[in-house]
């Protein structure tokens, strides 16, 4: 069967179909995959049932699968290949309102850009949907190529050369989480990433933001601060969101590098929801990509 893919927004998103993920994938058919997330930025696979093997298998094709830090020195529920996109505890019980560890996952509420916060960034990520609640819990993906192609020419020409720092401690402190453990504290300094850049993927440019970024380097943090909650406002109104209603079984890929997003809440206190993301890095810090003058 041939990989197809059909788009499912004007923007971005398309539903991949002809590929069983459970199986190894061919070196055809993987060639046509990553052209489509190139093109598309989010692809969505349904009725892909995957181990956490598979899983690992299969985002292996994309590059080096980042290796989660304990942040907060809690016990993990799953291997250190996955982020735990869940609500539970390493005993597989529902975390506590009041705890740390679901303040932390909070962040994933706001929008972002996974590992931006990292000097080498994620490439892309993988979501596999293991449990779903009934209610609520979609994921939005907002498509930050086709922003950046509606900015005006004067907001375009004012971005071109600007560099944001980003930091986990600056999205964290927004949902009141700060027990981060003293090695995240010493092994995570802030990173400096290029606010408006070509996509290696497509040649297009692209923004790249997230709630990690907490000012604009040599400006004063408050402008700063302004430029990017508005380019973030703009970035996300409604026509350059996807949402992404789950079902078990999905496996949902996204670039990272011209997209973000967030999860939506639901009822955590009740229902379960566990998702397995595994997180491909990127090659290269985007301020020496620039400085290199490569756009790949
Ligand atoms: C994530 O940020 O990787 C997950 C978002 C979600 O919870 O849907």
């Amino acid at each position: 069967m041939a990989v197809e893919a059909t788009p499912v927004h004007p923007y971005l998103g398309a539903e991949i179909s002809g590929v069983d993920l459970t199986r190894p994938v061919s070196a055809d058919d993987f060639v046509q995959i990553e052209a489509a997330l190139n093109r598309h930025a989010v692809l969505v696979f349904h009725d892909q049932p995957l181990s956490d093997d598979q899983q690992i298998a299969f985002s292996r094709h994309f590059g080096p699968l980042e290796i989660m830090p304990v942040y907060a020195g809690y016990k993990l529920r799953i291997r250190a290949e996955f982020a735990d996109i869940s609500n539970l505890d390493a005993e597989g019980q529902l975390l506590a309102q009041d705890s740390d560890r679901r303040m932390f996952n909070q962040g994933n509420q706001l929008w972002h850009t996974d590992s931006s916060f990292k000097y080498v960034p994620a490439r892309c990520s993988l979501l596999s949907a293991r449990e779903i609640p009934p209610e609520g819990g979609e994921t939005e993906f907002a498509d930050l190529r086709a922003a950046y192609d509606a900015l005006p020419e004067e907001t375009k020409r004012r971005l071109d050369g600007l560099v944001a720092e980003h930091s986990i401690f600056h999205s964290r402190r927004q949902t009141g989480f700060v027990n981060f453990t003293e090695e995240i504290r010493s092994r995570m300094p802030p990173v400096p990433q290029v606010i408006a850049r070509r996509h290696p993927g497509s040649g297009r440019m692209t923004l790249y933001l997230a709630a990690h970024a907490s000012h604009v380097v040599g400006w004063p943090i408050e402008e700063g601060r302004r430029l990017l909650e508005q380019l973030i406002d703009f970035a996300t109104e409604p026509r350059f969101v996807y949402r992404h209603h789950w079902r078990v079984g999905d496996l949902v890929i996204w670039d990272d590098r011209c997209t973000m997003h967030r999860g939506r809440p639901y009822d955590d206190a009740r229902q379960r929801r566990v998702l397995h993301r595994t997180t491909v890095s990127d090659e290269i810090n985007s301020v020496e990509r620039e400085r290199r003058g490569t756009a790949a």
